[in-house]
């Protein structure tokens, strides 16, 4: 008899050389490289050459590529249009999803062909940095910009967000966008491989990635861990809250368990790093020790279940140190997902060229007849 496997878990549908992950004992590398030694030394340009091409860009590879991205940081006016439309209290991701969705449009033409679609990546990267960044302003009441051109990527889009940043902020965004630019085939990446898989464009294959990511078992966890540090208040309540809410509430613990780690979540060094090294306000270094307390006794009560720790439970206070409401954070997840998708997209398109179209079993009624 035919068995389904429900959420597609232990399907495989591609081979890839982008992302391995070790669950068991907390080990993530993209191309062989160790994830936080590539967050520590090297920048979202260079490793979404890295993902993409294969291999780490020479210097002047580097610079053509980072100006390809700069060329194109200016949206059609009718991208802003739409933007100016839009509600300031829209969801930001909902409102990337659209912007996404509308490029498409422009994609009028569309016919796959391997060098055209690689061609397009550095266009990309420019559009949706410009169009995350206007997201946040329009949410800030603050007017569309044409962001202008830094040395780096991040630092062009904390620039066009806040017109100001340093380099600890810098720095920490640089990481945040390398850390979470891949995790092998989540149901943003999976959903971006149906699409791209029928031939479509890149723009609606990172629109469907972008749908898949609002849900709340995917890409809120870092919004939802720092409401729960929000909510404790204090390091002091963390005992009784947590055998309120997570022993005896049943609630579960956000921003811990993993359905492939079975230890710490090895992004979570870096991520804690720029969270010691960014809290700086009084409000900030009290979320930080709620989040420790937490973690603590959150470890003892679960780590002999092999439920540690995820990276979502410090990233949201690195995001908020940098700069960005709450409601920003699974947007920023979303940028920095792009070129791992688009690298994944690549892959799979140029080496498997294969419809993603499973079955169901159907089990409705026979044959009936209209009265
Ligand atoms: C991420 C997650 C969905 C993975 O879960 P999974 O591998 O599918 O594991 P299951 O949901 O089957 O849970 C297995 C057991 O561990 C428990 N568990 C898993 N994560 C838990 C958590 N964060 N808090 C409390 N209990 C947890 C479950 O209650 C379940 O217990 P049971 O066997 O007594 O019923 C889950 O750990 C979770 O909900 N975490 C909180 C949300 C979060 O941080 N998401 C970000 C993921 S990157």
């Amino acid at each position: 008899m035919e068995e389904i496997s429900p959420g597609l878990e232990n399907v495989y549908i591609k081979y890839t050389e982008l992302t391995y992950i070790d669950g068991n004992k907390g080990i993530m590398r993209y191309r062989g490289y160790d994830i936080n030694e590539l967050a520590e030394k090297s920048s979202f340009e260079a490793v979404s050459y890295l993902m993409l091409f294969g291999r780490f860009p020479d210097s002047k590879e580097l610079m053509e590529f980072r100006d390809r991205i700069n060329s194109n940081l200016v949206l059609a006016d009718y991208l802003k249009n739409i933007l100016l439309a839009m509600p300031e209290k829209s969801d930001a991701l909902g409102m990337l999803q659209t912007l996404l969705s509308a490029k498409a449009s422009e994609e009028l033409n569309y016919k796959y062909s391997k060098e055209n679609d690689r061609d397009k990546i550095p266009e990309i990267l420019g559009q949706v940095l410009s169009m995350v960044a206007n997201i946040y302003r329009i949410k800030e009441g603050d007017s569309i910009i044409d962001p202008d051109p830094y040395e780096t990527y991040s630092e062009t889009f904390l620039r066009a967000c806040f017109g100001k940043a340093d380099k600890n902020r810098i720095k920490a965004m640089d990481s945040a966008l390398i850390l979470y630019m891949d995790h092998e085939i989540p149901a943003s990446t999976t959903a971006a491989l149906v699409t791209a898989s029928t031939l479509s464009d890149m723009y609606s294959a990172l629109a469907s990635a972008v749908t898949a990511l609002r849900g709340p078992l995917h890409g809120g966890a870092a919004e939802g861990a720092y409401r729960q540090f929000l909510e404790i208040g204090s390091p002091e309540k963390v005992d009784k809250w947590f055998n309120d809410n997570i022993i005896n509430g049943k609630r579960r613990l956000v921003g811990f368990g993993h359905r492939v780690y079975r230890t710490y979540d090895p992004r979570l060094k870096t991520f804690k790093k720029y969270a010691d090294m960014l809290a700086a306000t009084n409000e900030e270094k009290n979320i930080l020790a709620t989040a420790k307390k937490l973690e603590e006794t959150g470890v003892k009560a679960f780590g002999s279940r092999g439920i540690y720790t995820n990276t979502d439970f410090y990233s949201g206070i690195v995001f908020k140190a940098i700069g960005f409401p709450v409601d920003m954070f699974t947007t920023l997840f979303g940028l920095s997902r792009v070129s791992g998708i688009l690298a994944h997209i690549t892959e799979y398109v140029e080496t498997q060229e294969r419809l993603i179209r499973p079955r169901a079993i159907y089990r409705g009624p026979g044959e009936r007849k209209l009265e």
